[in-house]
């Protein structure tokens, strides 16, 4: 039996993966190839502009994405500015895919949802995350980087070696040797 849908609607066949991505984690990447298996299509979307703050600029994460997602067939890599909703209308795509890693991450992420359908008629899924990544974002694997800390295990390989060559010399001022007694 084929379920007729109201006029304007779509079946969801392309989704986008949206987010700064600054830098992709595994935890990016277990969502992403999950998606991959699920629908014709996913498009994993860069925030430009991120924030002054960004450590690598859109181009490298764009470079980083395709890179780490070079095996599957049907994800692509694009960037974007401005409003997800207007990426979607302009790219034919019918659903956002997230992470949810806990309950601290439901309400903004619900928020951002309903504004969206509100919005445009985009359709926000849920995933949960892989457990082994539950505690996972970029922000930290930036700090731990930063200091010094080991994050392998949690970003691919090349990302490690682009940290690595980004952070790997501390300015003078935030050598952590320099708290010790
Ligand atoms: O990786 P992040 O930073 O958590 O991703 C957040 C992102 C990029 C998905 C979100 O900030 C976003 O969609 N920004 C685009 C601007 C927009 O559409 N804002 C209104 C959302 S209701």
């Amino acid at each position: 039996m084929t379920v007729d849908l109201p006029e304007g609607w779509n079946r969801v066949r392309r989704v986008v993966c949206p987010g700064s991505f600054d830098p992709v984690t595994n935890g990016h990447l277990d969502i992403i190839g999950r998606a991959a298996r699920l629908c014709d299509e996913v498009v994993v979307a860069v925030l430009t502009n991120v924030s002054k703050q960004a450590l690598f600029t859109t181009d490298e994460r764009v470079e980083m994405l395709r890179e780490v997602t070079a095996g599957y067939e049907n994800v692509r890599v694009a960037r974007f500015h401005g409003l997800i909703v207007d990426f979607c209308r302009a790219n034919d795509i019918s659903a956002i895919i997230k992470g949810l890693r806990a309950v601290s991450d439901f309400e903004y992420e619900q928020m951002m949802s309903q504004m969206n359908y509100r919005l445009a008629g985009v359709e926000t899924l849920f995933m949960t995350t892989n457990p082994l990544y539950a505690y996972l974002r970029s922000s930290l694997v930036k700090e731990i980087a930063r200091y010094g800390g080991d994050v392998g295990g949690l970003v691919p390989e090349i990302v490690l070696v682009r940290l690595r060559d980004r952070l790997g010399q501390l300015p003078e001022h935030e050598d952590p040797a320099r708290g010790a007694l």
